[in-house]
């Protein structure tokens, strides 16, 4: 099946919305199928930015978007990004947006929950987007959840939001937070509930109909493996399944749906937020990274901690989600340097390691261990064809094939949409 799934190979942020964004001009539906408005996508076409959080990156390019069950959807962050999109040009419509009845919502009291206990964990805040992300989805598989499609019964809520804001008033009791304003949130709800319904589809059934058609569908993941609720590197992790599995329940395909999975990765590696981070160079070789490559959080504007690329992350990320290739995204940034280095291994006091241990005290504690590459001094920045490239970043690359075990498909050089070089193309695997 001429599907692709596009993932995060590291922790958010290596380029998935460039990426997905050229591979959507061959693709005929694009489909969000987790996460929420945490993502920030950015897409460089020309002289305009579009920056994307909760619309499926394919919207710009008017193909027809998806948003799966498995995101959790602030109704109010949807109205606000479409006036945005819309203001830059974009067209949005019913026609080419669907958004699946039964997402869950993000209300405003999650966001307050997602602030407060941030604000109250001192050193052991995970340094979320603060947008109610984590309870939203405690919500969802405790069962008290609202979802799209009560918007269209809003009458027989009342039992429903009690039972939520019964839940709600308790956890903000302990904060010391007045309880929730029941008449104020139905309100709210009917307001926002003519805004969001003329989108909510099955979208099961349309997805289904796309693929009985022969249609190429193409996975638009958020975050990345290493934030991946299971396989990341918990507790500093999203309230998500990243990896590439998650296209299947998360969307209502199943999972032969999923296609060529590509991983993307950066060239180098960075983390936004708190947690463990192995080749973190917090020193002039991050600063070096993070202004060559503008490393500031799309959502958040926060300075990203940048370090080397570490194979032995992306290799876990590449196995743990059935990796099929990777997009190496960001090489024009390692432009320049006379020597890089990629971490193969780690040592805790006496013992080395082949993979990322599981204990947060261990992974904080791992000691890189290091291979160091000749860098290159010419330009890659916008290089379209592999002949562009110097032969030392060609060394690079091939040398990160080698530890990661998995092809690279695709190479990026620029933010720009078609500063990108296609070296396998996965529609056609
Ligand atoms: P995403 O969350 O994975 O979609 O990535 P973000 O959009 O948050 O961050 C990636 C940033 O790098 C964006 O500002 C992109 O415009 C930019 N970018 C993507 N690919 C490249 C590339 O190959 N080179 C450079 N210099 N920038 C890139
Ligand atoms: P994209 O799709 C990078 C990080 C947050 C925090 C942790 C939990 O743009 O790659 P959350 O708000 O999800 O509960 O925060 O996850 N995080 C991201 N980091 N890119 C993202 O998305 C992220 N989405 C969440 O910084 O460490
Ligand atoms: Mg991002």
């Amino acid at each position: 099946m001429a599907n692709v799934t596009v993932v995060g190979a590291q922790w958010g942020d290596e380029g998935k919305g460039k990426i997905v964004d050229w591979l959507s001009e061959r693709a005929e539906v694009v489909v969000r199928f987790q996460g929420g408005h945490n993502a920030g996508h950015t897409l460089v076409v020309g002289e305009n930015v579009y920056k994307l959080s909760l619309l499926p990156s394919g919207i710009v390019r008017g193909t027809l978007s998806v948003i799966g069950n498995g995101v959790v959807l602030d109704p109010w962050h949807l109205r606000d990004e479409i006036a945005k999109l819309r203001g830059q040009g974009v067209t949005i419509t019913p026609d080419n947006l669907h958004i699946a009845e039964t997402c869950p919502l993000i209300l405003p009291f999650h966001r307050d929950l997602d602030g407060l206990r941030e604000d109250a964990s001192g050193a052991g805040k995970i340094g979320t987007t603060r947008r109610g992300i984590g309870p939203a989805y405690e919500d969802k598989v405790g069962r008290r959840a609202i979802r799209v499609c009560d918007l269209a019964h809003l009458d027989a809520l009342g039992p429903q939001i009690e039972r939520l804001c019964a839940h709600h008033d308790a956890l903000r009791a302990g904060f010391g937070e007045p309880p929730i304003d029941r008449e104020r949130l139905l309100a709210d709800l009917r307001e926002i509930a003519d805004v969001v319904l003329p989108y909510a589809k099955p979208v099961w059934v349309s997805l289904n109909d796309a693929k009985q058609a022969g249609k190429r569908i193409l996975f638009e993941g958020a975050q990345g493996i290493l934030l991946d609720v299971d396989h990341g590197t918990y507790p500093f992790v999203t309230s998500s399944n990243t990896i590439a599995g998650t296209a299947a329940n998360g969307s209502g395909l199943g999972p032969s749906g999923a296609g060529f999975v590509l991983g993307i990765a950066k060239a180098y590696t960075t983390r936004v937020g708190s947690g463990p981070f192995p080749t973190e160079q917090d020193n002039e070789i991050g600063e070096r990274l993070g202004t060559r490559g503008h490393e500031f959080g799309t959502v958040t504007g926060r300075k990203r901690r940048c370090g080397w690329f570490d194979s032995v992350l992306v290799r876990q990320a590449a196995a743990v989600s059935g990796i099929s290739g990777i997009a190496l995204t960001k090489l024009d940034v390692l432009d320049g340097f006379d020597e890089i280095r990629i971490c193969v291994g780690y040592r805790i006091g006496d013992r080395d390691y082949d993979y990322l241990p599981p204990h947060a005290s261990d992974q904080a504690a791992v000691e890189p261990i290091y291979e160091t590459i000749e860098g290159w001094s010419q330009s890659t920045a916008g290089a379209r064809s592999w002949a562009e490239l110097p032969a030392a970043a060609i060394k690079y690359i091939r040398r990160v094939e080698e530890l990661i075990r998995c092809p690279v498909a695709l190479v990026s050089t620029s933010p720009e949409r078609d500063d990108t070089i296609l070296v396998r193309d996965p529609f056609a695997d």
